[in-house]
């Protein structure tokens, strides 16, 4: 399996995993054992995808009868916005971890580089953007306070790498400043409509590893009703015709386009065919030109941006 070494600990993080957000809760554990048992080793999950204690089951089963030890698996999870401020961040890591059913996270990212006013995980969980009246509150907790508290988790041994999520090439430099644990990996959406050059080689040169969120543009967007009534990437020409000529599938070509350059991908899907399919995808190459011509849709289409539920989120403007 390719993997992507990570810098601090020299950990291998698989290129291709499994992505957990909108993965039906009641047949998570089904398809998360099922996922392991296809040759899935990387679990990206997150508080805010509210199937922590499925995918754990999911997870739980496939050690019991054998088909992977812990360690041969790489979990993901990430801080959630209302539990940024220092002393909330380690009794939710925990709490997040006995969901799981495990002693430690591989990586834990932040979420958002936004903070929101606490919610008690007894009063609601996962807490989401809103307030009970509807509203979105901020709070003034610095990324610093946070990354602080993040960078204890892997003193305590409660995750072995920390990383950042959804952030532009200034807050990372900015991390980078005062970090005493640097963030080994950076997860964004990152598509042939979104394919954000620019961050991708500052982070690259900074020695952090890319993941790759939405690989599949709008689709993972439709059934929320959120994808901008884009055209589809995999019925796109270009993409069709790559795909044709390699006898491979629409998704494949999408995926390899990001792990060919060493970016790592974690599509979700429901249905354990195409999770087998989507793990395939580094079974072929493709050309320089062929890459160059998938990059070129680039239309800097965004579908995940908070700033599209309150004018103060807009952290990509
Ligand atoms: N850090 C963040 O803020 C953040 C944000 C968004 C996503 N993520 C992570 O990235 C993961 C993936 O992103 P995503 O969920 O937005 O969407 P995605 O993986 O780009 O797309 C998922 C969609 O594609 C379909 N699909 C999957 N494999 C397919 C295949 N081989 N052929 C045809 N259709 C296929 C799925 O349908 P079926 O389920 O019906 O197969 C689903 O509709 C998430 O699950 C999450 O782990 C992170």
């Amino acid at each position: 399996m390719a993997t992507v070494i990570l810098k601090r600990t020299g950990q291998k993080m698989p290129l291709v995993g499994f992505g957990l957000w909108k993965v039906t809760k009641s047949t998570c554990a089904n398809t998360v054992y099922e996922a392991i048992k296809a040759g899935v080793r990387l679990l990206d999950g997150a508080g805010d995808y509210g199937n922590e204690r499925e995918a754990g089951q999911g997870v739980r089963r496939a050690i019991s009868e054998g088909l992977v030890k812990r360690e041969d698996l790489f979990i993901t999870s990430k801080l959630w916005n209302t539990f940024h401020a220092k002393e909330h961040v380690k009794p939710i890591t925990k709490m997040q971890l006995e969901l799981w059913g495990i002693d430690y996270f591989d990586l834990f990212l932040i979420h958002f580089p936004i903070a929101i006013q606490y919610v008690d995980p007894a009063h609601r969980y996962p807490p989401e953007w809103f307030g009970d009246d509807g509203k979105v509150y901020l709070q003034n907790t610095p990324l610093q306070e946070t990354w602080t508290a993040v960078e204890e988790l892997v003193d305590d041994g409660l995750t072995k790498n920390i990383g950042l999520s959804n952030c532009n090439a200034s807050l990372i430099l900015d991390v980078l400043r005062y970090a005493r644990i640097e963030p080994q990996v950076l997860q964004v959406e990152l598509h042939p409509y979104l394919t954000q050059e620019p961050l991708v080689k500052t982070v690259k040169a900074l020695g952090i590893a890319i993941t790759a969120y939405s690989s599949f543009g709008p689709q993972g967007y439709v059934e929320l009703g959120l994808d901008q009534g884009a055209p589809g990437l995999m019925e796109h020409g270009t993409v069709t015709a790559i795909a044709s000529k390699y006898k491979k599938t629409p998704a494949q070509v999408l995926l390899r386009w990001a792990t060919q350059r060493g970016i790592a991908v974690v599509p979700k899907s429901n249905s354990v065919l195409r999770i087998g399919e989507n793990l395939q995808c580094d079974s072929f190459d493709l050309e320089a030109s062929e890459i160059k011509g998938i990059s070129s849709l680039n239309i800097n289409l965004r579908l995940n941006d908070p700033g599209d539920i309150d004018s103060r989120l807009a952290i990509f403007a």
